[in-house]
Order: C-alpha cells, then structure tokens, then sequence
C-alpha cells in the first residue's frame, strides 16, 4: 500500500538521508567543488555546541548547512563523520578545551575561525583541504596542527599569536591575504605559493625566523617586519608595493624582479648590508632607503631606470649609485652621514631628470665644503631654479659642487619633512 511505504520511508528518513550523503560525498572527494546534499537535521542556520552530546548530534551528517559554533567548558571536542560544512566553524572562548579533531572534514565554505583558546594543544584535521578563510588568534598552546592531507584552497589566510612552530600543510598556491604574524615559535616558513592577489605580510614571528617564499611570482603588496632571511627566487613582479622594516636582514637578493608597481622601502633593518635587485627597471611610486645603519653602500639597483614617486635615501652610506637611472617623477632626498659623492645625482639633476621640486644631495664632505655657501637662497623653489640654471651651463665639476652646496643649503628646511613623511610610510606598513 503507498500510505504504508510512505510512513515507512518517513519513519527511516534519516537512516535514507545518510545513505544518500555517503554516495554523493565519495564522488565529491575527486572533486571539492560538487556539493554534498543536506540531510534533515544538518541544515542550521547556525547553532552553538557547549558540549560533545551537542556535536553527536550531527554523526549521522555528511554535510552540515550553516554555521557551527563551538564554545564553553568544553575540554575535548570532535566532531566525527562531518565532511563538509557549508557555512563557518567557529571554535572562540572555550578556555578550558585541549584538543578538537575533525576526523572527516574536508571542506569549509565560509571561516575556520579559532579564537582565544588559551590551552588548546591538539588541532587535528587530517582530511581538510578546502576553507574560505583562515582566521586563528590567540592559541598560545598550538603548537602544530594535524594536517594529513593538507590545504590547498583558501582565500586567506591570517594567523597571529599562535606557538606554530612552522605552517607545514599549509599547501595554498593562490590565495588573496596571507598574514602571518606574532607567533613566536615559527622559525621558518617555505611557502608553496605562487602569487598573492591582496596582501603579504609576515611580521613579528620569531626573531630568527626564515622566510622562502620561492614559487612565488607575483604578489599585490608584500610587506616583511622582524625576519632575519626572506628569499623570494622566482619574484617577477610586485604589483603594488614592497616593504623591508624594523628586519634582521643581512642581506636581500631577489633577482628576478623587474617592476614594482607602487613604492620600494627599506627602513630600519639594523643588519642589512647588502640590497642585491639588480633586475629591477622600475618603480612607480616612492623609493625609501633609511635608517638600516649598517648599509655602507647603495649599489645594487643596476637597471633601475624610473622612479614614479620620490626617492628617499638617509643613512651612513659612503656610496649610492643608480647607473641606469633616467627619470624620477617625484623629488631626490639623498642624506648620509658618511662620506658621499653627489656627482652622479648632481648631474641627473642638471639632465632634468629630477622632475620632483626639490633636490637634495648631502654628505659629510659635501656637507662641509658646503658651508661656505651656506648664506645661499634655501627655499626648495630656488635650490631647484639654481640647479636648473646651472644645468643650461656647460658642465664642469665646479657647477656640479655649486649645485651640491645650494641644494644642501636647504637641507635643515626639508629634513624634519622628510623624516616624518618615512615615519608615516613606515607606520602604514605595521
Ligand atoms: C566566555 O565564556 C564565559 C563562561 O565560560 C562567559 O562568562 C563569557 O561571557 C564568555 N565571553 C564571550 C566573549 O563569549
Ligand atoms: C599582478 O601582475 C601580474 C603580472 O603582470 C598579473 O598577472 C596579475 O594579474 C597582477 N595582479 C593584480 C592583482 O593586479
Ligand atoms: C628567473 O627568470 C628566468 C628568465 O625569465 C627564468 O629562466 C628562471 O627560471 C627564473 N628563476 C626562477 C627561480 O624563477
Ligand atoms: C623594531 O623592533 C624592535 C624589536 O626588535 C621593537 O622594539 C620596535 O618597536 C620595532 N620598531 C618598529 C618601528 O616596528
Ligand atoms: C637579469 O639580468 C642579468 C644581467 O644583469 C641577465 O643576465 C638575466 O638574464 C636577467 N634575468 C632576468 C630574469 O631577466
Ligand atoms: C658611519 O659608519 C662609519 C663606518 O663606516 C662609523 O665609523 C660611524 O660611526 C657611522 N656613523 C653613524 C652615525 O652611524
Ligand atoms: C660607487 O659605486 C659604483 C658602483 O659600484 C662605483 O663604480 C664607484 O666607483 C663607487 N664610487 C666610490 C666613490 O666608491
Ligand atoms: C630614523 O632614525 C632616527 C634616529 O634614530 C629616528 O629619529 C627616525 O624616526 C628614524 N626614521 C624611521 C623612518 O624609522
Ligand atoms: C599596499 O601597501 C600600501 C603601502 O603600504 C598601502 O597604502 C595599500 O593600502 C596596500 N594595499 C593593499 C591592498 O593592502
């Protein structure tokens, strides 16, 4: 009788529903993207587990609608069985939770958001592979993470003050952010990434820590803050900007990288004493060396030809060269401490090639032959027309130092300027 199969097809609809996810999801294994369907009960549009019966409740769940979160003085978690969850798992103030393993879970549409697990030591994920987002803050204790099969699809990726010691099984090869930053532990990093649409950052991890990055072949904006090696093999192409800062770097090579798409900065890196990018043709917005006290000599920008901002350069360097260099669109603020020969920017100023308003070239010596110039016009509207003028003259190396001595006659106007305009850029990496 059809009213009898039906109330029995009604009375094992669950038992139906399991069956029918097991099939579907063994094919969904080949591929991520087909869709596991949602049996009865396993649609949420989101619920809170405050205990493991909670999460019993979905063994019998293929695919999980909705989203999951996981909280309360819960001491061990897991959730079996579950292969999908279309929607976000959040596991956030569940002080007292050591360990959560996800047996079975392959895929997470929105956020894997983990937060504020002060004793969390064991995270096992042996089957995932596909998350939106990454977002894991304040796990003191984690110090790995179980990940047999490894990720290889997420959009972002963002990891701060964990106890990692690396991100093995992180497999990603093309995400949006990846921000990895204050997790003390993490010595190295060797990423299989091969281009980042949004952001790069890596700041404040160990003070040791290493960082290869050497898929990588392009990159929005890259940013390195307190690592002590960054290698960056295949770097073609940095589409917005690039920055070095506060680093323990002691020397940076990356010698297939050709354009920079916004600015170029290294400041305050206290070991660096070599910049080795010597395929780079341009940069289209502002180019700041500073304050990295060991760097006695700016050589290694040999095919750099434009600059589309300012160039910045201050330090104790006794030699700064840019051979190749035919145009810059901003102005030239070059201060050393050290003994510095102005005579190849003196003579890019003369060219016309300076196009910024103000041009500054000073070094020790030049600051002390300078002063006798010193009661000279100083307004940067003036050290520029002196310059100019002395540009039309036939070039000697007497116009040249009266170039040099105007323009340093400015200095003491624009330096506070100057500083404070690298401070900001500065602040706006951090
Ligand atoms: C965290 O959980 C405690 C109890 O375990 C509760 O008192 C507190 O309000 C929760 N905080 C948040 C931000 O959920
Ligand atoms: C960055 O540049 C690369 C190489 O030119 C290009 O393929 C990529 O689409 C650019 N990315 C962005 C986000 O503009
Ligand atoms: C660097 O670029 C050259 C020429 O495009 C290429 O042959 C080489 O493989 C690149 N090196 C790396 C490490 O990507
Ligand atoms: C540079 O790093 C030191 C510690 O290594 C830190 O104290 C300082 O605040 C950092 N400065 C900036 C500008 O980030
Ligand atoms: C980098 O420049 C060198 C010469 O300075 C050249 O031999 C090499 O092929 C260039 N590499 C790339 C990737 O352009
Ligand atoms: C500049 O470098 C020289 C060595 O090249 C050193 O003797 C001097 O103390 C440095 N000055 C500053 C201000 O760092
Ligand atoms: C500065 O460096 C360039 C390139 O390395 C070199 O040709 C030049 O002789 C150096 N000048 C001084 C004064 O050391
Ligand atoms: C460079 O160093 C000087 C002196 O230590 C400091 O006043 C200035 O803020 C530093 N600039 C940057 C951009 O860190
Ligand atoms: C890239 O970096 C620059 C300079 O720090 C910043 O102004 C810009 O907002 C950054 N863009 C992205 C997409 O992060």
């Amino acid at each position: 009788m059809q009213f009898k199969s039906i109330a029995l097809l009604g009375a094992l609809a669950s038992i139906a529903f399991a069956d029918d996810d097991v099939t579907t999801s063994s094919a969904s294994a080949a591929s991520a993207s087909s869709t596991l369907s949602i049996a009865s009960g396993c649609s949420l549009s989101s619920a809170t587990a405050t205990a493991q019966a909670d999460l019993n409740k979905y063994a019998s769940c293929s695919a999980l609608k909705g989203d999951l979160t996981i909280s309360g003085s819960l001491a061990t978690a897991s959730l079996s069985g579950v292969k999908a969850i279309y929607g976000s798992l959040i596991i956030n103030n569940a002080t007292l939770l050591t360990s959560f393993t996800a047996d079975s879970l392959n895929t997470i549409t929105e956020t894997l958001d983990l937060k504020s697990l002060t004793i969390l030591d064991t995270l096992a994920l042996p089957e995932l592979a596909t998350v939106g987002s990454i977002n894991f803050v304040t796990l003191p204790a984690l110090d790995s993470i179980q990940l047999n099969t490894g990720l290889t699809q997420i959009n972002s990726i963002y990891i701060s003050d964990t106890s990692l010691e690396t991100l093995d099984g992180f497999d990603v090869t093309s995400l949006d952010t990846f921000n990895v930053n204050n997790n003390k532990n993490l010595n190295s990093i060797d990423s299989k990434l091969e281009n980042v649409k949004v952001a790069l950052e890596v700041s404040y991890n160990s003070n040791d820590v290493e960082v290869a990055f050497d898929q990588l072949q392009w990159a929005n904006n890259i940013t390195f803050n307190d690592v002590s090696s960054v290698s960056l093999s295949s770097l073609q192409k940095v589409n917005s900007s690039l920055g070095f800062i506060n680093t323990s770097l002691t020397d940076i090579e990356i010698p297939n990288l050709t354009a920079i798409g916004g600015s170029l900065t290294f400041v305050s890196n206290n070991d660096l004493e070599e910049i080795e990018l010597s395929n780079l043709t341009s940069i289209s917005g502002g180019f700041d060396i500073s304050n990295n006290t060991a760097l006695s000599v700016i050589d290694g920008f040999d095919s750099l030809e434009t600059v589309g901002g300012a160039i910045i350069f201050i330090g104790n360097f006794t030699n700064a060269s840019l051979p190749s260099l035919k145009r810059v669109s901003g102005g030239v603020d070059i201060e050393s401490s050290g003994d510095l020969d102005c005579d190849s920017f003196n003579s890019l100023d003369k060219k016309g090639s300076i196009q910024g308003d103000s041009y500054v070239c000073k070094g020790a010596s030049t600051s002390v032959s300078s002063s006798i110039a010193s009661t000279s016009t100083s307004s940067k509207a003036s050290s520029k027309t002196s310059s100019s003028a002395s540009g039309s003259a036939t070039a000697s190396s007497s116009s040249a130092s009266s170039s040099s001595k105007g323009a340093a006659g400015s200095v003491g106007v624009q330096t506070g300027s100057i500083l404070a305009g690298v401070a900001a850029f500065a602040l706006s990496l951090i």
